[in-house]
């Protein structure tokens, strides 16, 4: 059931929706479904080949009408150029999923400041480039409008060895909060969503290579012991895009199948005990009364 498609078959008919790193992985599902949402689509990122041939099988899968526009979201340049060829195509443009990231794992003593910078210029600074430019003509020309921002949960709990990334998430989560209550005047709403474990191989070549993918399976790290599936992402998006959530504005919506509070919890880790002991267990802390 949480693999179906979720909102009724118009649920984003005549709406323009920019998805940046549109042509794989989970920019690539979003951008389907919201297709199949009746949405006109642009997508967007560095390899026009990649970008045209997901456009081509995204047409062909759903009817629908896909842009595909060249761009590196650390150009602001480029940022006006998708924004500039999807009005001429399109008219308007009602949403921007800002999806576009780059990560790998390391140590943070390895490395070069060039190696962090190119994550927060592609996360933080990229986010930052297309939603100032989206923001600026939407503001301009009066047009309501809604940014959602796809962030991780490590946004909010920090995480080791893939610092970079750390910080430019939360950047971007800071700029969610800020950015709904600034521009929720213009009619402009600003979402982000934490995902946990949803497996792609952009993300799984970067950090699970060679047989960490065993080692680390990450569907042991979630209590609903499975990693997610690009539907039921695909559904939150669209449904956080669409008008039917025109009231939740600065929200983050994690949807990792509790995997974080897992991690977070002090006691969790009794997850382990088997269930046989805890008789023992129940007449060793009784027997505390008193103590
Ligand atoms: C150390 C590294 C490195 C590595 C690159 N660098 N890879 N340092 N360990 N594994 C260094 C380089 O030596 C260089 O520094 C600097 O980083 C920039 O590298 P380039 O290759 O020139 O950068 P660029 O071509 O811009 O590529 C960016 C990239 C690449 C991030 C390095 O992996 C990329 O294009 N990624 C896009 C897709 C992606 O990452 N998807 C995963 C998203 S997953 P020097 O000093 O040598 O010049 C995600 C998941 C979150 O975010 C949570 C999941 C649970
Ligand atoms: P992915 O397939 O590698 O997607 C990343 C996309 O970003 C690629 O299409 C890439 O395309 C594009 N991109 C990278 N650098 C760019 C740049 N400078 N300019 C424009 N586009 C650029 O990985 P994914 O797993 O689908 O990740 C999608 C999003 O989900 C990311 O924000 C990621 O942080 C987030 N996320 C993923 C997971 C997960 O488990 N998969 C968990 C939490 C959060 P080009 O190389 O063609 O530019």
């Amino acid at each position: 059931m949480y693999n179906q498609p979720m909102l009724k078959d118009d649920a984003l008919k005549g709406k323009t929706i920019v998805v940046t790193g549109g042509g794989t992985g989970l920019g690539k599902a979003m951008g389907t479904y919201f297709l199949k949402l009746g949405a006109n689509l642009v997508i967007t990122s560095r390899k026009l080949e990649v970008l045209q041939k997901t456009a081509d099988e995204m047409a062909t899968e759903t009817g629908g009408q896909v842009l595909a526009v060249q761009c590196d979201v650390r150009d602001y340049e480029q940022v006006e150029n998708v924004l500039a060829k999807t009005i001429e195509k399109f008219g308007k443009v009602d949403g921007l999923l800002n999806n576009a990231a780059g990560n790998f794992i390391s140590p943070t003593e390895r490395l070069s400041a060039n190696a962090f910078s190119s994550i927060i210029d592609i996360v933080l600074k990229g986010t930052v480039n297309c939603t100032l430019a989206f923001g600026k003509h939407w503001i301009a020309s009066k047009q309501p409008a809604t940014v959602l921002n796809i962030v991780t949960t490590y946004a909010f709990t920090g995480s080791a060895y893939v610092v970079p990334s750390a910080c430019a998430k939360g950047g971007v989560l800071a700029m969610t909060r800020s950015l709904a209550v600034e521009w929720g005047k213009y009619g402009i709403r600003t979402n982000a969503i934490a995902p946990g474990p949803f497996p792609t191989k952009g993300a799984w070549d970067r950090l699970l290579p060679g047989d960490l993918a065993e080692k680390f399976d990450f569907k042991n790290r979630v209590p609903l012991k499975r990693v997610g599936d690009n539907q039921e992402l695909a559904n939150l998006a669209a449904f956080l895009i669409s008008d039917f959530s025109s009231y939740i504005n600065g929200e983050v919506i994690t949807i990792d199948g509790g995997e974080w509070l897992q991690g977070a919890g002090q006691m969790n880790g009794l997850e382990a005990i088997p269930s046989e002991m805890w008789d023992m267990l129940e007449q060793m802390t009784r027997s505390a009364k008193g103590s």
